[in-house]
């Protein structure tokens, strides 16, 4: 059987927060010690975490870290208000992804579910929560891989966009999750993992990862799917989400809006892999998602070379929504959502 060497994006040494430096990637494999929530929140701010699930999972360490400071507060009422500080100032941290406000709820909500308990007792709850979410997220994408793999036909030819994978979730990978699960089962897959400009989470850290795995992958750049999908090159398109609306609208990388559409074009199915955490169920529809703008540095350089004259003006929007109407279903740790998705995540939702 084929099988994973997945690495973990953020795990706990300790009272430590370890998180691996994405934007080292691939070249080095470099750790950053958090002992403080700025420290987390600086990480996320700063992509050196990313995934909207491991950014939610970040967001709890961070929330975990801050609480750790309130130890001296001077009673509970102190120490709820400093938490709601921190659990206030983490949530915005990134404004796209829904995991992040969804975990930053489990860690307020789990401290107040314990308001009897000691601020001892709340703080080291809150650090076994942040870590128990870690190893939760890894169960959830397996089990999206095992739903997941089921749409991934023997000899398969996958599209995938930017980072679904180990390092975007606490490990295994949503959209990756169902590539490796369906190798994992011995299907002969060949994965095309466009490399998703301008930070390139595809070219650094998809291929990174699959090929630490095994899995054949070939990168392309972001313009030459259409042509593979013109010429009947690809079978099936696997992306994750940063936030689905309650009607099944997907807001994820930029760039992926275009691949559904080509995909509808040349009916190609085209699925988005997602645990039930990135579904928003106060979000009624894609055009209320707020889509993050990142500085135009990012766009201008890559790494710290520049690629474009000085003064360049230039716009990084980070992420777009596919309309539900796009995406041929929604891969889930509880199945696989289809339409009408109002009716059916919501159903997911309490399942
Ligand atoms: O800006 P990033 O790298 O955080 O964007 C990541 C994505 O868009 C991923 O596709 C999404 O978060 C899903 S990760 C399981």
């Amino acid at each position: 059987m084929n099988g994973g060497l997945e690495v973990r994006p953020i795990f706990w040494d300790g009272d430590t927060c370890v998180i691996l430096d994405q934007r080292y990637l691939p070249q080095e494999e470099k750790y950053i010690r958090c002992s403080t929530a700025e420290e987390v929140i600086d990480a996320i701010k700063n992509m050196a975490i990313r995934g909207a699930p491991a950014v939610g999972l970040a967001g709890a360490a961070a929330v975990a870290l801050g609480a750790r400071t309130l130890l001296g507060a001077s009673g509970k009422d102190a120490f709820f208000k400093g938490l709601n500080h921190f659990c206030d100032v983490v949530r915005k941290a990134r404004p796209t992804g829904y995991n992040l406000e969804w975990a930053v709820e489990v860690m307020r909500s789990t401290a107040v579910e314990h308001v009897q308990d000691s601020i001892e007792e709340i703080v080291e709850l809150l650090r076994n929560k942040a870590k128990e979410l870690i190893e939760e997220d890894v169960a959830i994408n397996r089990n999206i891989g095992r739903w997941g793999k089921t749409v991934i036909p023997q000899g398969a030819r996958i599209l995938t966009y930017c980072n679904a994978g180990s390092l975007a979730t606490g490990g295994y990978g949503t959209a990756l999750g169902v590539i490796r699960a369906a190798w994992e089962e011995d299907r002969t897959i060949q994965v095309f993992a466009c490399e998703t400009r301008p930070y390139l989470q595809g070219a650094r850290l998809t291929v990174y990862e699959l090929m630490k795995d095994g899995i054949p992958v070939v990168l392309i750049t972001d313009n030459t799917a259409g042509y593979l999908m013109q010429k009947r090159r690809i079978d099936v398109i696997v992306v994750g989400a940063d936030r689905i609306a309650a009607n099944g609208d997907v807001a994820n990388k930029i760039g992926t809006y275009t691949l559904a559409v080509l995909a509808k074009h040349h009916g190609i199915p085209f699925f988005v892999a997602a645990p039930r955490s990135t579904i928003d169920p106060r979000t009624p529809k894609g055009d209320s998602i707020v889509i993050e703008e990142r500085p135009s540095k990012e766009v201008t350089s890559i790494g710290k070379r520049p690629i474009a004259p000085k003064d360049t003006r230039a716009l990084y929007i980070a992420f777009d929504v596919t309309p539900h109407r796009y995406i041929s279903g929604i891969i889930t740790e509880v199945g696989i959502i289809v339409k009408p998705f109002s009716k059916n995540l919501k159903e997911a939702l309490f399942k």
